[in-house]
């Protein structure tokens, strides 16, 4: 079996991912989000609940398919504090994550990016949990997404668009990323 964590597993590409990932019979999965954007796995994961206790809900009785609704720098925290957190507090066999997919952030597109930077800015306190949390805690594979963000905006105007690579971030010559979104993805 193989443990699968995915963290914002209820926003736009989380959900995605947990469906895919609990199609492989063998893998088990666990997905945390505090559904402050997300939706409510109920209306979407086509599995009837098995239970629900607090704020947790299984998917099946065997464990494999759960969900967490909370901060996810919360848990986190805890996980940090006590490797068997998830043991005591859910009953949860958890014990290590194989993969790990990190979609928990506050994204809200253009509006957010220009109009709350500084709410934005609450994800750099998430990705320190996390990589915080994977340094301890070794996941075999680890998958954190970047977003066009993180490129120089004077590559990004209307007239002169290039393709972006790469290579067009170069921490020597680093430029200004886009607003508080991309200053996070570019330290992630
Ligand atoms: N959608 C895209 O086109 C795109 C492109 C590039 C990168 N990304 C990145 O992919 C990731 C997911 O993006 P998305 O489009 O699915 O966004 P989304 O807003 O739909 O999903 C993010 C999820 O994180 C949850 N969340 C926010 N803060 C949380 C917290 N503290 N604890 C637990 N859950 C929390 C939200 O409720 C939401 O469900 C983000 O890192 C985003 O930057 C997305």
């Amino acid at each position: 079996m193989k443990n699968i964590l995915i963290s914002g597993g209820a926003g736009f590409v989380g959900r995605n991912m947990v469906r895919r990932m609990m199609a492989d019979p063998n893998n088990r999965v666990l997905f945390i989000d505090n559904l402050s954007v997300g939706t409510d796995p109920d209306g979407w994961i086509g599995l009837e609940k098995y239970d629900e206790k607090g704020n947790m809900k299984r998917y099946d009785e065997h464990g494999r398919i759960v969900f967490l609704k909370d901060d996810f720098r919360v848990i986190l925290q805890e996980m940090n504090r006590d490797g068997s957190y998830l043991k005591k507090q859910f009953g949860l066999d958890f014990e290590y994550f194989h993969d790990v997919f990190h979609f928990a952030a506050i994204v809200g597109g253009r509006a957010m990016i220009d109009g709350d930077p500084i709410q934005v800015a609450l994800d750099l306190s998430i990705d320190a949990e996390f990589f915080y949390w994977i340094s301890r805690h070794k996941p075999e594979r680890v998958l954190y997404p970047s977003s066009s963000a993180a490129y120089p905006v004077d590559l990004q105007s209307e007239s002169g668009a290039i393709a972006l690579k790469e290579t067009d971030i170069d921490f020597k010559r680093m430029g200004q990323p886009d607003m508080t979104y991309g200053w996070t993805k570019l330290t992630g």
